[in-house]
């Protein structure tokens, strides 16, 4: 393969490539929605850490952090393989990738290098971080601050936030433009939205990570 057959090793088009596309699609979605829904519940500590308890509680007697946490870790590697089909895997096919980006000067074009190049960290960082607190419920504020005070996650956290959230912004903008929702002419307003999305989900993080930076151990939280 070279620069001008860079697309060869996707895929070629056919109705089980258009189905796993779709199941592509609709797993992004529903983990943009967990992300999302994950980012404002752990945020309830800036509220109030018996807050977050009380959802915390909620969550694991109703058994959806025991059996809905390893399903989110079904449905990321799931997503992660049906993206995987389009990846460039081999060195060539990376280098004719890299190159094209550059010749091309096209920003969509880098985004999708940056969605492959996130996706790979997210695998390896969300199944460590699913690993270590649905080993250790219950899940509770008091827990969480001491990992982050004394466990040496903060650095992790600062890492994990913005790439995921980063993922999942040009995640939700590539599905808008694969499936026709933006067009050239409302392009540049759904970017303009994207980005205040994509900083609003990193400033709420981050602002839960200080809580938790801050949060007195001795609280019996
Ligand atoms: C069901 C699975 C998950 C559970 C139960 C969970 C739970 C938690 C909890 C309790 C915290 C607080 C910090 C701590 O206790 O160490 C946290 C923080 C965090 N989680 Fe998750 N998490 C899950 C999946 C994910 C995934 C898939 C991602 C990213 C792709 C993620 C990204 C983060 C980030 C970035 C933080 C830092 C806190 C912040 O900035 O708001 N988590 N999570």
């Amino acid at each position: 393969m070279n620069s001008s057959t860079i697309t060869l090793h996707a895929p070629a088009k056919s109705k089980t490539q258009g189905r796993l596309d779709f199941f592509q699609m609709i797993s992004g979605v529903l983990l943009i929605l967990f992300l999302w829904a994950h980012m404002l519940l752990v945020s309830s500590v800036i509220i109030s850490p018996s807050l977050m308890n009380a959802i915390a509680w909620f969550f694991e007697a109703t058994y959806m952090a025991q059996v809905g946490g390893p399903l989110i870790g079904i449905l990321i590697f799931a997503h992660f393989l049906l993206a995987a089909r389009k990846m460039p895997w081999k060195v060539s096919e990376s280098d004719a990738f890299i190159k094209h980006s550059i010749m091309m000067k096209h920003r969509d074009t880098w985004m999708w290098l940056a969605q492959v190049a996130t996706a790979l960290i997210i695998l390896i960082m969300a199944s460590i971080h699913m690993w270590v607190v649905l080993t250790d419920l219950p899940i509770t504020a008091v827990k969480s601050a001491a990992r982050i005070q004394h466990g040496g996650w903060l650095l992790f956290y600062l890492i994990l936030l913005p790439i995921a959230e980063t993922h999942v912004g040009i995640g939700f903008y590539r599905i808008g433009v694969k499936y026709g929702v933006i067009t050239k002419e409302n392009r540049a307003w759904y970017k303009r939205k994207e980005y205040a999305l994509m900083g609003g989900f990193i400033f709420i993080g981050l602002i839960t990570l200080v809580r938790f930076m801050y949060l007195p151990l001795h609280s019996g939280m």
